[in-house]
């Protein structure tokens, strides 16, 4: 029989990314194949992002892209998941007809008894009963291999917690995700070891704060060592780290463990304790100087990235040059601007959205231009040094990867070292990425 296809389109951050893994994943496990396009399929999921009135756009935008594909084929279903269906649930179905089927972000560990009645109504028999591989953990992440992957498979994102309460005032992820939970520490640990079965050397930890996980008895960096234990492992990543929670602690963790590395995501958002204070982000531009002393201090080469938002409601000029003030203080290695959008609900739309587009738009390309500035130089710094670099394909006819510190590398080299780890020597900087050789020294990887 030919086996049904799915395609899978995601927007938003990486959590959605690995959401859609763990869909694709179940989808597989019921004996579904991915189709790379959509005119192969016979199911589209479209995972939605509510973050900014922009992703919502772009997201309806692909939706009403796909009526011709259902014309001609009016078996095609479209399934909208993630949390604009969250925000908007049985309203997107009245407004885009076209969609079969909405799944808000809360009920994403509900995906396979959802798609199971949904794929087949009135039967008796449950597809999961079919599916040997299906784990059955809060995280439904399946024991099959990644299929339609968003990413490769040498780098995978691991959920460690859902949800968010710290509702900073222009946020909509608390509404859409619900209460922060924990996912327990062995269930992580059981799944960062089947995708390391699977292939994957470096992990990434996600969560809207990881710095509060807990569960029973194990916080963060207890996590943080579980995972270093865990063989064939090579690297370490996590975000999103929320200044307020960071603890010394933490920086120690990073240190000390071998496996994770020497990256920190750590988001500002604005330079000015007013504005900070009006966004409920409970740390002063002070506490984050702070932080980034320390880190500085006991991890020299760390790389530091954050994001940045403009044109918050009562942003003045001078608020703005806080911003740029601390910007060139601390020299961040790479950041994300984002232009304020009021989101309906949150505490700041009842707020002026006071700073007109046009300043919103000189604002974002001020920090783009001065990151430029800062990044270049950093990079420029790596010239002629060593960096281990966990080489994960081909692209654009050479190789690439990514250092300790998440700076991307294209290099040529032997195909077989794809998923493993090589040292390069850096011969030169592009935007936001370094080129480089693979240097005569070999790593400990060849032994
Ligand atoms: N949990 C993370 C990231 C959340 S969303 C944190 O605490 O930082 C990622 C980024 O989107 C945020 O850091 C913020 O800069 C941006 N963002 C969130 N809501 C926004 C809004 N309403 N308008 C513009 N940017 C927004
Ligand atoms: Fe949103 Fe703030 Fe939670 Fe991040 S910490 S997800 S910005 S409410
Ligand atoms: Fe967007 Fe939801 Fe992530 S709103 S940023 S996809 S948590």
């Amino acid at each position: 029989m030919k086996k049904r296809k799915y395609f899978i389109r995601t927007f938003g951050c990486q959590m959605n990314v690995a959401d859609s893994d763990s869909i694709g994943q179940h989808l597989a496990g019921l004996g579904m194949e991915y189709a790379s396009d959509v005119a192969a399929a016979d199911i589209v999921f479209i995972n939605t992002c509510s973050v900014r009135q922009q992703a919502e756009q772009r997201a309806l935008s692909f939706v009403g892209r796909l009526e011709p594909f259902k014309r001609a084929n009016s078996r095609l279903k479209v399934v909208v998941v993630g949390c604009m269906a969250q925000r908007e649930g049985q309203r997107l179905q009245k407004q885009l007809p076209i969609i079969d089927l909405v799944i808000g972000s809360k009920d994403i560990e509900r995906f396979p008894e959802i798609i199971a009645g949904f794929l087949s109504p009135g039967t008796k028999e449950d597809p999961l009963m079919q599916n040997p591989g299906y784990s059955g953990n809060s995280g439904f992440a399946g024991e099959t291999p990644d299929q339609g992957s968003a990413h490769n498979r040498t780098s995978a994102f691991v959920t460690i917690m859902r949800g968010c309460e710290n509702f900073c005032s222009y946020c909509i992820v608390p509404l859409v995700r619900g209460p922060e939970k924990s996912r327990p520490a062995r269930e992580i640990i059981a799944e960062i070891e089947t995708k390391v079965r699977g292939g994957a050397r470096d992990i990434t930890l996600l969560g809207q704060n990881v710095n509060s996980y807990r569960s029973g008895d194990t916080d963060f960096p207890e996590l943080l060592a579980l995972a270093n234990n865990i063989r064939g492992l090579d690297r370490i990543r996590f975000m999103t780290s929320h200044p307020k929670d960071f603890s010394d602690r933490l920086i120690d963790t990073v240190a000390d463990l071998d496996k994770v590395c020497e990256h920190l995501h750590l988001p500002l958002q604005s330079g000015s304790d007013r504005v900070l204070a009006s966004m409920n982000r409970r740390y002063t531009s002070a506490d984050y100087r702070c932080i980034v002393d320390k880190l500085r201090k006991h991890i020299p080469d760390a790389a530091l990235t954050t994001d940045i938002m403009v044109g918050f409601p009562g942003e003045t000029d001078d608020d703005f040059s806080a911003t740029l003030d601390l910007l060139r203080a601390v020299e961040f290695d790479f950041l994300f601007a984002f232009k304020y959008s009021p989101r309906p609900g949150t505490a700041a739309a009842s707020l002026s959205d006071s700073v007109p587009v046009a300043l919103k738009e000189q604002r974002h390309s001020r920090v783009l231009e001065m990151i430029r500035g800062i990044s270049t130089q950093k990079n420029a710094k790596l010239v002629n040094t060593i960096q281990e670099v966990l080489v994960e394909g081909a692209r654009d006819g050479q190789f690439v990867g990514r250092t300790r510190t998440n700076k991307r590398v294209f290099f040529s080299c032997d195909a077989s070292r794809v998923g493993h780890l090589i040292d390069v020597r850096i011969t030169g900087i592009k935007l936001n990425s370094l080129t480089g050789i693979p240097a005569e020294r070999p790593s400990a990887d060849y032994a």
